[in-house]
């Protein structure tokens, strides 16, 4: 990452991690403050200009701890992409980051954000800087004041990505993805990490999520089909609209998403807003065993069976699909959800948790044996580091088609100790 202080650079860098590992892709962030931290733990201005000596020797000893911990990271073959996550401001220390990096044979993207829209810089600074560990216990006007100072400091030496370092690859993210250039990508990983950060936004926005109502299938416990929505299901469809508004809170318009089937399609008809339908978007494939019930399934393809309980995100139906390969047919949703607003999505229950598990940041392993249940509308609100989840619960009953590991029943009563959609934080701490 390369910029001033306040510039996104964290935020950015976490997002990233994420939708790599949503995407199997081990990756991992090494925040040089993070390192600076254990000498330093609370450091005013002062320490960030140039002519304190220690400073510059603290600073230069955090950003070789970090650097030393990343390439013995790569070395142990425990990823694919680190961020080095720091200000790296001046040419010399992007010099010095691009030599270490080709003597361990690792390719490097540097990453600029910059910005001077002063609004957008001090409204940062108070949304997450004066909560920074750097200024716990102190006084918030006090501390955005000195990070105020400690940009100044930064701006002085101050050296943006330009013609003298053509030959590094690099993109640069000006206010906020306005205007972009991007100089000497070289592989598809790098172009499609430069086409996720050329859709990022920070407008604030919400995502709505629901499944479809009832279904007639759900009703008989049966997979996949095209089957039409029961009669509640029908009457979820009619409560959506107004479940949507008390959600809302003000008048925003949104957009809705709904898959090709009819399910959903019935579903979000009575909503008065604009509507897509998404083919990326159907329920996943469950091949030869659409339209069975999960006992049939049982008693057809009983080593099927049991694999998919070992294994459910990889498990892939016979002529359909796993988990993993719905991941990556949903990409394009993600990054479409990324350069939009306001979208209530109308979906499945396997997409849903896909689309879930990439915001919250749920683990591949739980993801799939998440419990979403029928006529539930989720909202979930990307803030700085983390997503806020609310859940408006229509008030009409329905089966519930979660089922747990090595059931077969047709409708089970989800259990209280199985993963639901219950977590508030998408991201962790920064
Ligand atoms: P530092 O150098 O102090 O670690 P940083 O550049 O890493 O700062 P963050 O801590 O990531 O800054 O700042 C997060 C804030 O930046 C959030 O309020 C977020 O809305 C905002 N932000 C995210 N992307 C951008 C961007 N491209 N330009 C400016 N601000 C951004
Ligand atoms: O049961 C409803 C349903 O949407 C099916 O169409 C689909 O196969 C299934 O859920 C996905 O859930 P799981 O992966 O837990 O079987």
């Amino acid at each position: 990452m390369v910029g001033l202080p306040a510039r996104g650079k964290s935020l950015i860098a976490q997002k990233v991690v994420r939708y790599l590992h949503w995407l199997s892709i081990p990756a991992k962030t090494f925040n040089v403050g993070q390192y600076r931290r254990t000498e330093t733990p609370t450091p005013s201005a002062e320490f960030f200009d140039t002519s304190n000596t220690e400073g510059e020797r603290l600073r230069r000893a955090a950003a070789e701890a970090a650097i030393n911990d990343m390439c013995k990271w790569f070395r142990e073959g425990r990823g694919l992409i680190a961020i080095f996550d720091a200000t790296n401001s001046v040419k010399s220390r992007r010099r010095w980051i691009q030599d270490r990096c080709q003597a361990e044979g690792i390719d490097t993207l540097f990453v600029e954000s910059k910005c001077d829209d002063e609004s957008i810089i001090m409204s940062n600074i108070l949304e997450v800087k004066t909560t920074s560990p750097d200024y716990v216990g102190q006084d918030p006007e006090v501390a955005a004041q000195d990070f105020r100072d400690r940009i100044r400091n930064y701006e002085k030496v101050y050296q943006t990505l330009d013609e003298d370092e053509a030959d590094l690859t690099y993109v640069k993210l000006i206010d906020v993805g306005k205007h972009v250039i991007i100089n000497g990508i070289k592989d598809y990983l790098q172009s499609r990490v430069v086409y996720y950060l050329m859709n990022l936004h920070i407008k604030p926005r919400s995502i709505w999520l629901s499944r479809h109502g009832e279904s007639r299938y759900n009703l008989e416990g049966k997979l996949g089909g095209d089957a039409d929505i029961s009669d509640r299901g029908e009457m979820y469809a009619r409560a959506l609209p107004g479940l949507v508004k008390q959600s809302v809170g003000d008048g925003r318009q949104l957009t809705v998403w709904t898959s090709t089937l009819k399910r959903t399609i019935q579903t979000a008809r009575f909503l008065s807003f604009e509507k897509l339908e998404w083919k990326a978007l159907d329920e996943l494939d469950s091949g030869v065993c659409d339209g069975l019930t999960y006992a049939e399934v049982e008693e057809r393809y009983p080593e099927d069976f049991v694999a998919r309980d070992e294994d459910k995100y990889n498990y892939r139906y016979l002529g359909g699909e796993s988990y993993r390969d719905v991941v990556i047919r949903l990409e394009p949703i993600i990054m479409e959800l990324e350069r939009s607003e306001n979208i209530l999505i109308v979906t499945h229950q396997a997409i849903l948790r896909c689309i879930y598990a990439y915001f919250m940041n749920v683990p591949q392993e739980r993801s799939p044996w998440m419990d979403i249940p029928l006529h539930t509308l989720i909202k979930l609100t990307p803030k700085a580091y983390s997503t806020l989840e609310e859940q408006f619960k229509a008030d009409i009953p329905a089966v519930s088609t979660f089922r747990e590991k090595g059931s077969s029943a047709k409708h089970q009563h989800s259990s209280g100790s199985s993963p639901s959609v219950t977590a508030s934080n998408g991201s962790g701490a920064h």
